[in-house]
């Protein structure tokens, strides 16, 4: 046993995969001790995420073989105390109240250090692929991972927005470098991702139109500073059987862009559907524009007519998370409020597995968070 004893974790083992009800158990397992550069952290709310749906069901590839480990606790969003600093590390130390977020790297490679660590050969996304997350009592993390918690949060608050939000801040800040004026068209603007794209839009004066698939995200979406919103209900952009594209339906959702935008198409489209969305992005991108992508929850094999590419010289950016800088400078504008986490529902420690189901179902608005140590709802305010 570890000298720090034992805890409980929600766990996912190779023979159980599949959907979250299923794969995630609650077992006891050893607390584990902080390594060289590394900090536990006692975790008191962590935040859900489509990555531990995946992590679930093994996709796109068992997490397994990354960690050599027989077991595997998801969340890579965690709010918490720091109760143990490892050898090195100078900056943390007991008792600091942090949020995390789930970029991890080797910290000693060229790519690390003076490029960005998200082109270092070790970079990883922290309890995805990588073990000990947020899911659990206690967390094991790089030192580097931590930020202050914003004071003004609650826990649950202070959990929920890190891997979306900072996904989406280098996404159109960094990578699309959105700027006032221009039009953005949010694929799911009611989830994860999506409403942080959104005020990130409004923030930068730039016009987020908004799709979304019910009438509560509508409303939303709206709060939120989107310029324009889109029922893609209205659109039967594919087959829902065959998946086979509809390219008049396509033409038309252009076409109620263009009336939303006074006539043109979009500078940047805000891509993580994939299969079911990707043809469309590149069809109704602007000539010169660009369609900025960090995942495909409806599939990875994507397809589309590369005319529309070249002869209106759109680009593709792939994105992935974010490095410590792009966290830090977006956690701050959470600190000072211009940017609000979207919290929609808060479980208790022992349902852990039912969000999970219902993010895989498509059920959620916004975020939602696992409260962990926190007793209840509103804690952890400082403010
Ligand atoms: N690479 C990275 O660093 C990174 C970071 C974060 C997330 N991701 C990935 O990005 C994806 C989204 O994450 P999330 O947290 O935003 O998930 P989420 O909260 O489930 O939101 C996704 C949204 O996509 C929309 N959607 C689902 N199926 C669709 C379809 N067939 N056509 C159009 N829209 C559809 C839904 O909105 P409506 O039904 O309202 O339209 C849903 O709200 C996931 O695959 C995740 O793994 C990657």
């Amino acid at each position: 046993m570890s000298p720090a004893g034992t805890m409980e974790a929600w766990v996912i083992r190779p023979d159980r995969l599949g959907d979250p009800m299923q794969a995630m158990q609650l077992e006891r397992i050893d607390v584990p001790d902080p390594g060289p550069g590394e900090v536990r952290v006692r975790v008191m709310a962590a935040g859900v995420n489509y990555n531990g749906v995946w992590a679930a069901a093994g996709l796109p590839v068992s997490i397994f073989r990354y960690t050599g480990y027989d077991f595997h606790i998801a969340g890579s969003d965690a709010s918490g105390i720091v109760d143990a600093v490892g050898p090195g590390v100078t900056r943390w130390k007991e008792g600091d109240e942090v949020v995390i977020h789930c970029n991890q790297s080797c910290g000693e490679c060229a790519e690390c250090n003076g490029r960005d660590p998200m082109a270092c050969t070790r970079q990883r996304i922290w309890a995805y692929e990588s073990n000990w997350g947020s899911f659990a009592e206690h967390c094991l993390v790089q030192a580097q991972q931590l930020l202050p918690k914003p004071p003004r949060l609650t826990w649950e608050e202070a959990a929920s927005y890190g891997l979306t939000y900072f996904t989406a801040y280098r996404m159109l800040v960094d990578r699309a470098r959105i700027r006032p004026g221009d039009n953005v068209l949010v694929w799911g603007a009611g989830g994860g991702l999506g409403t942080f794209a959104v005020q990130l839009c409004a923030l930068h004066g730039a016009n987020a139109i908004a799709v979304v698939s019910s009438d509560d995200k509508v409303g939303l979406v709206r709060e939120l500073g989107a310029a324009a919103v889109i029922d893609r209900r209205e659109f039967a952009l594919s087959d829902p059987d065959t998946g086979e594209r509809n390219f008049d339906e396509i033409k038309r959702f252009g076409g109620a862009i263009r009336g939303l935008t006074g006539g043109v198409d979009c500078d940047v489209v805000f891509e993580h559907v994939g299969a079911a969305t990707f043809f469309t992005s590149v069809f109704v991108c602007r000539t010169f524009g660009t369609v900025v992508i960090c995942g495909a929850t409806s599939g990875f094999q994507l397809d589309f007519d590369v005319r529309y590419l070249w002869m209106r010289q759109k680009s593709i950016l792939g994105s992935h998370f974010a490095n410590a800088y792009e966290c830090q400078r977006a956690n701050q504008l959470i600190a000072e409020g211009k940017i609000k986490p979207v919290l929609s529902r808060v479980f208790p420690f022992g349902e852990c597995p039912v969000p999970h189901q219902m993010m895989k179902e498509n059920q959620h608005v916004g975020k939602m968070v696992v409260l962990v140590g926190a007793e209840r709802e509103g804690e952890g305010r400082r403010e």
